[in-house]
């Protein structure tokens, strides 16, 4: 997710169980070639030989584009550095992305996201997998299957499909039953996406999408024990304890920490209030705390707030 699920935040959701694979935020591909730089700022997994979070979980990577020869040449590139598999992005909704003819705009023109897969499919072969993500379409569902098996004839190995049109933006509800009707008609794994942010709703989005696989978006910035707690529950039948504040805080602070390596003080500051922005629709705690601290700009002094008594 662009500009929240960089490699730090990664590592750090995946210590626990849960996650069989992530993607990294996308690489905009606009015409040329991207130097390597490019590819190891969004992926610094890279540098492994199977890019992975420390524990060991794979990570993808994401291109954004529409303009087939620049996806193929930027395919080879990213399996040139040892990318182990690759998603196109057709799903992002953002005004900017979609007025330069990227993301969900390819999802009016079935065709054209056929060309894009396919060319990028071509271009790396079997060595390298290529998956794709859609939304339900773009301003109506009208053209949701066709995308879906334009993505399929195009190569992809696997396909996320985000329960929401272009216009329907972040709005509840993700419509899983409308994730379902693609699954019965693809023979790729088909992977459902949008407004999973607890076990049930978990439970319920498979169970409308008939999809074997979930993704995990917001949910997880929530609720970072999310994919732990649909682990426990698969593996014991039982539920994970509640998360307590303490441990969330503990999380926040290593990030902090972590993120103060390579950011300033006012950058960590700034992703610090995204994190718990995030966890507030799912943590009354985060709620509580996000209101003394929206104000404050020193790192030291906003850490401190996590886990002072209020
Ligand atoms: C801030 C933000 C950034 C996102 N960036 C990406 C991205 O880079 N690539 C992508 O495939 N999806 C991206 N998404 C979409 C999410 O992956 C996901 O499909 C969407 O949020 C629906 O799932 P959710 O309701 O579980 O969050 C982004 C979403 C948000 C809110």
């Amino acid at each position: 997710m662009e500009g929240v699920i960089d490699a730090i935040t990664r590592d750090l959701l995946t210590r626990h169980p849960g996650f069989d694979w992530t993607v990294t935020e996308f690489v905009r591909v606009v015409g040329t070639r991207l130097p390597p730089r490019t590819f190891l700022r969004h992926c610094p997994e890279l540098a492994d030989p199977a890019p992975h979070t420390p524990s060991g979980v794979p990570v993808h990577l994401q291109l954004l584009g529409s303009d087939p020869q620049a996806l193929a040449e930027n395919a080879q590139q990213a399996l040139k550095l040892g990318a182990s598999s690759l998603d196109l992005n057709f799903g992002c909704p953002t005004k900017l992305v979609n007025r330069h003819d990227g993301g969900a705009s390819l999802l009016r023109d079935p065709q054209r996201l056929y060309t894009a897969v396919s060319a990028t499919h071509r271009a790396v072969g079997d060595t390298l997998p290529v998956t794709a993500k859609i939304r339900l379409g773009f301003a109506s569902r009208l053209l949701a299957l066709d995308c879906a098996r334009a993505a399929e004839d195009g190569g992809a190995q696997q396909l996320v499909v985000h329960g929401r049109t272009r216009q329907d933006g972040y709005r509840p509800p993700a419509h899983w039953e409308w994730i379902g009707r693609i699954q019965r008609h693809l023979s790729i794994p088909v992977v459902a996406n949008g407004d999973i942010w607890t076990l049930e709703d978990y439970w319920k989005a498979r169970t409308l999408s008939g999809c074997q696989d979930v993704m995990l978006g917001r949910g997880a910035l929530a609720d970072p024990w999310l994919a732990a707690r649909i682990h426990h529950w698969h593996a014991t039948g039982e539920r994970l304890a509640t998360t307590h504040w303490h441990d969330r805080a503990k999380l926040l602070r290593e990030f902090a920490t972590m993120q103060r390596r390579v950011h300033t003080n006012k950058v960590v500051v700034s992703l610090l209030k995204q994190w718990i922005n995030h966890m507030r629709s799912q943590d009354s705690e985060a709620n509580r705390r996000f209101d003394t601290l929206k104000r404050i700009t020193d790192l030291d002094r906003l850490l401190n707030v996590l886990t002072e008594p209020l």
